[in-house]
């Protein structure tokens, strides 16, 4: 710790590397500025981020307002059809062109002195232009375009790093729970139709990185929950934990993604079935049984950095200082599904996450806890070891825990600990 004095505070520059070591986390890597900086160049803009659900952008001039890490970008779908990812700056002065959230246009405007783009990124018009000189080149002035862009079954990465791998290698042995969680639509296909519901903590964004693969917290932080649900059992709950005695576990997979996981028990199986039994006799014959249960577990999938596919939502993780995080959480709609089933999973969805959810709130409270608490400066290290002594490696490579083992925890920081230490802005 030759980098860091005992209370934290950078000496002469950080050294990634010491703050994380394989059983504990360095309470510096949640509050330095240095630490935020680098994560933001080391880890956003070196590997892909999610930016947006195709379903978000289906008419040609649909566009959204996205970010990678703390970088504003724009997911917008040109005059020709294509998916694209431009950074939100104007190449003139700086402003961001866009300023929605979202909408329908073929041309941004940047506010400021009114420069004009075409959602392809072409810069078409600049008021009074006779005033710059006769070899300006609007061309070379275009809005930027991240270099990479790749659409996963709907779900859209980009990536600032030019030299990434394919994004099917990137989700790594996640691959497969990324296709059961889309799969249980029975056309294959997900939307983000419901809009999104935004929250924001004053807290560094891995406690959410940490927490949405977190066994452990569950049956204590949100037991007023389980007694809610124990009370009023003819009500459709959502489904944060089985109700049943399905089998649990964790995998910590390539790349620092992971997954927290509960296979569905009978009774779960048959509440569903019986409320909506046409559409899942649909998805078991096209699936057989044995895939069928795999599709009806609860999964909690962690892709790194900034993604979760958790339970009936997709969740976006955006890094804004280290102590300030945004996040959106985007009830999923089942393509092919009838109405009241995806009514039911919006209500799961809102009785869970909303502002005045019985779940969320919690978690955040907890992460302004965590803040709060790590201004003790002469604690110095948070303890990862739960499960570590008997952590299985499958044949696949990736590592295996107990449902409330820290073994996905402990892969997400193995991830970050090797792109922080890395040199260079690229992989
Ligand atoms: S900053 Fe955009 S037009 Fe001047
Ligand atoms: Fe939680």
């Amino acid at each position: 710790m030759d980098t860091l004095d005992r209370t934290g505070r950078p000496e002469a520059g950080i050294d990634a590397g010491d703050l994380v070591r394989e059983d504990r986390i360095h309470r510096g890597v949640y509050s330095h500025p240095e630490v935020f900086d680098l994560e933001m160049r080391r880890i956003f803009n070196r590997t892909w981020v999610f930016v947006g659900h195709e379903s978000e952008v289906t008419n040609t001039g649909d566009f959204k307002a996205s970010y990678i890490g703390t970088q504003p970008v724009i997911l917008t779908k040109d005059e020709n059809g294509e998916i694209r990812v431009l950074v939100n700056r104007c190449p003139h002065r700086g402003s961001i062109v866009c300023r929605e959230a979202k909408g329908n246009s073929n041309f941004f405007r940047c506010p400021y002195h009114g420069w004009t783009f075409k959602n392809t990124g072409d810069l078409v018009g600049v008021p009074r232009r006779k005033r710059y000189p006769e070899d300006f080149d609007l061309s070379e002035l275009n809005l930027q375009q991240v270099p990479r862009v790749e659409n996963y079954r709907g779900l859209v990465f980009a990536s600032f790093n030019p030299e990434i791998e394919g994004l099917v290698g990137y989700l790594a042995q996640a691959k497969p729970y990324v296709d059961a969680f889309l799969d249980l639509s029975v056309e294959g296909e997900i939307s983000l139709s419901a809009g999104a519901n935004q929250h924001e903590y004053p807290g560094n964004w891995k406690f959410q990185m940490e927490n949405g693969v977190d066994g452990y917290h569950a049956m204590f932080l949100h037991d007023s929950f389980f007694k809610i649900q124990a009370r009023s059992q003819d009500r459709v709950h959502a489904r944060i934990a089985s109700r049943d005695e399905g089998k649990g576990w964790t995998e910590a997979f390539s790349n620092g993604h992971a997954i927290l996981a509960r296979e569905a028990g009978d009774k779960t199986i048959d509440e569903l079935k019986s409320a909506h039994p046409e559409y899942f006799a649909r998805l078991e014959e096209k699936h057989g049984p044995e895939r069928f249960r795999e599709l009806m577990a609860q999964m909690n999938i962690f892709i790194f950095p900034n993604l979760y596919l958790i339970l009936n939502q997709v969740r976006v993780i955006r890094p804004v200082s280290p102590t300030k995080t945004v996040v959106n959480m985007y009830p999923v709609m089942l393509n092919g599904a009838p109405e009241e089933l995806n009514e039911q999973r919006l209500r799961e969805h809102e009785e869970g996450f909303s502002a005045a959810g019985f779940v969320g709130p919690d978690d955040y409270e907890a992460f302004a806890c965590v803040q709060e608490g790590l201004k003790a400066e002469s604690v110095e290290w948070l303890v990862l070891l739960r499960g570590i002594h008997d952590e299985k490696v499958l044949e696949n490579g990736s590592r295996w825990g107990q449902p409330s083992d820290e073994t996905p925890q402990r892969g997400q920081y193995r991830e970050w600990r090797r792109l922080m230490t890395m040199d260079g802005e690229a992989k």
